[in-house]
């Protein structure tokens, strides 16, 4: 019998004599970074080999968000060309797959690895990757720069724990709220935002039962961006706002319903056919505005200032299948 693959196990190479950075591989992919950029090398259907390139502060951008969101649902984008689909056990990554023009030129490439292995890797390829002061989270009038030869490490920025209430902030045994003494300084773009907590009056023995916190001050001191937290959780539905400001570095496909709720300033939203990427609207969120991004397509924001936007999730781990099946729509309403 064969002994099981080591899915932690990282190929990588040793690190650049000069640059400092080392060369990752997976699979029929390559990926190698110098001073501004990553390149990402596969070898095509037929056995060509192709290369694509991005700018080294975007890929580690939107890298974060897919280690720290377990590869998030459905797919992640780095960009036009590469990213990863999750199947929740498996995750494919891909380079042209929903590309309609590189799709059709037949230089694609898709693999699927097991979760746990495509985690490894790109685990150790962000912390190679990323230097001293920068960290990929927060925004660019808040960190410092991406490039350059290799300088150090952010890990700590890298391997924060990812902000997940079980039932609602600031209840017994859950998430805290944020104070100056934890750490979470109000953000300069929400000096304005009032921090009075509300007054709770439960019943005697309802104490840990009813509970209402301010979420505007919880989110005016948020730290990051482009990172939504659980702030409530009932059965699968998950509230998940989040403070926003620059682009969001991904370009999310979806594989089910969501919606947002944009609760002050504005944000652009780009958005196309997850498949093919043709473009289907330009949404313009204003404060107070809602919207639901459709199981079919794939969405990117632009956030001119810090802005808050709720999220809301449905987090059944049905749900995908269900659209798959026919069984649930893909639109949130049937006119
Ligand atoms: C999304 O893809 O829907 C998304 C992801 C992260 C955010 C906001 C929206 O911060
Ligand atoms: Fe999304």
């Amino acid at each position: 019998m064969n002994a099981p693959a080591d899915l932690s196990r990282v190929i990588a190479s040793q690190p650049d004599a000069t640059l400092g950075y080392k060369d990752f591989e997976l699979g029929a992919f390559r990926f190698r970074r110098d001073e501004y950029f990553a390149h990402i090398q596969w070898n095509t259907r037929d056995g060509r080999p192709l290369s694509h390139t991005m700018d080294a502060a975007n890929f580690l951008r939107a890298l974060m968000r897919d280690v720290a969101w377990g590869f998030f649902y459905g797919g992640v984008n780095f960009d036009h060309v590469f990213g990863t689909t999750n199947h929740y056990k498996t995750v494919d990554m891909y380079a042209g797959t929903y590309n309609a023009t590189l799709k059709a030129a037949g230089v694609d490439r898709l693999e699927n690895f097991p979760t746990e292995q495509i985690a490894a890797t790109f685990f150790a390829m962000l912390d190679d990757w990323t230097n001293e002061g920068f960290d990929p989270f927060a925004a660019p009038q808040e960190t410092g720069t991406p490039y350059g030869r290799k300088r150090g490490n952010n890990t700590p920025a890298i391997t924060r724990a990812r902000e997940l209430a079980k039932r609602c902030v600031g209840m017994k045994d859950d998430l805290a709220l944020r104070t100056d003494a934890r750490g979470t300084p109000v953000n300069r773009a929400f000096a304005d935002v009032p921090q009075e907590e509300p007054e709770l009056h439960p019943e005697p023995g309802f104490e840990d039962e009813v509970h209402a916190f301010n979420l505007f001050a919880f989110l005016s001191r948020s730290q990051v961006t482009w990172n939504p937290s659980f702030t409530s959780v009932v059965k699968y539905s998950f509230m998940c706002p989040t403070t926003e400001e620059h682009i969001l570095p991904i370009i999310h496909a979806n594989d089910r319903v969501e919606w947002f709720f944009q609760m002050c300033d504005e944000i652009h939203w780009d958005c196309a056919d997850k498949t093919t990427g043709k473009p289907l609207a330009r949404v313009i969120m204003k404060a107070g505005d809602m919207a639901a991004m459709p199981a079919y397509c794939r969405h990117q924001g632009y956030s001119p200032k810090r802005s808050m936007l709720l999220v809301w999730e449905n987090g059944s781990p049905n749900l995908v299948h269900e659209i798959q099946k026919g069984e649930a729509p893909e639109v949130p309403v049937q006119f």
